[in-house]
C-alpha cells in the first residue's frame, strides 16, 4: 500500500499539525504530511512547519475577493503536490461544497468537543459552552466533513471527565491532548484503508475482513 500524502490547513497555534507530523513518521501511520497550508500570514504554525522542514503555502483569504477564488488557489496547490488527504487542524474557515465535493471522504477535522454536541462554535468557545451547559464529560472528535458544518462521519472520539475545579482554559488543555491523540490514531485508520464510511457511520475494519464482516 503506497504511502498516503496529507496536507494540513491550519489558522493558528498549529500542535495538531504538529502531532501529525509526529503520528506520521513511524512507518505504521502509511502516510506522509507533505504540505501545510495557512490562511493567515503570521500564524504560528510557520514556525513549527519550518522547524519539521515542511514545505508550506500561505494563502491570505483577505487577498481574494470571492471564496471561490480563494478556494481554487488552494485546490491547485494540494493537487500541485499530489496529495490524497486534506487535515483541517484550526483552520478557522469554513469550506464549500465546491472544495468539500473536490475532496470527498478525503478531509478530515478535529473539533474540540464531542460531537454532535457544541457544534459550530471555535476554540475556548467551545469549552466556555461545555461549562455553561453542565456537561459531565466532554472531549473531542475527529470527522470527516461534509456541507455540513461539524456534522460530518464521525471516525474517532476520546473523551475526559469534566472536573469541578476546571475553567475554559484547564478544559481546552486537557481536551488537546487528547485531540493529538484521536487525530494521529484517526489518520493512521484512514491512511491503513480501515475506515468505511456507511452513510453517517464510519466503520472501522479488522486488516483482512470486509466491511460487511
Ligand atoms: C484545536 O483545539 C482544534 O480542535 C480547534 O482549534 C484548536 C487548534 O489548535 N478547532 C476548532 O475549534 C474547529 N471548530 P492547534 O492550532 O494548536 O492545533
Amino acid at each position: 500500500m503506497s504511502r498516503v500524502s496529507i496536507a494540513v490547513l491550519a489558522s493558528g497555534r498549529g500542535t495538531n499539525f504538529e502531532a501529525l507530523v509526529h503520528a506520521a513518521r513511524h512507518p505504521e501511520t502509511n502516510g506522509e504530511v507533505r504540505l501545510l497550508v495557512v490562511n493567515v500570514p503570521d500564524a504560528p504554525v510557520l514556525r513549527r512547519a519550518e522547524a519539521e522542514h515542511v514545505p508550506a503555502a500561505v494563502i491570505p483569504h483577505r487577498r481574494f475577493k470571492t471564496r471561490a477564488e480563494f478556494e481554487q488557489a488552494m485546490l491547485a496547490e494540494l493537487n500541485r503536490h499530489n496529495i490524497n488527504l486534506v487535515c483541517l487542524a484550526g483552520f478557522m474557515r469554513i469550506l464549500s461544497p465546491v472544495f468539500v465535493n473536490a475532496f470527498a471522504n478525503r478531509i478530515m477535522n478535529i473539533h474540540p468537543s464531542l460531537l454532535p454536541m457544541f457544534a459550530g462554535l471555535q476554540g475556548i468557545q467551545v469549552h466556555e459552552a461545555v461549562l455553561a451547559a453542565g456537561v459531565k464529560v466532554t472531549g473531542c472528535t475527529v470527522h470527516f466533513v461534509n456541507t455540513d458544518v461539524d456534522a460530518g462521519p464521525i471516525a474517532v472520539q476520546r473523551a475526559i471527565a469534566v472536573r469541578e475545579a476546571d475553567t475554559a482554559e484547564s478544559l481546552a488543555l486537557r481536551v488537546l491532548v487528547e485531540e493529538h491523540q484521536a487525530y494521529a490514531e484517526a489518520v493512521k485508520l484512514f491512511c491503513t484503508g480501515r475506515l468505511h464510511i456507511e452513510g453517517k457511520r464510519v466503520r472501522v475494519i479488522d486488516v483482512g475482513s470486509s466491511p460487511g464482516a
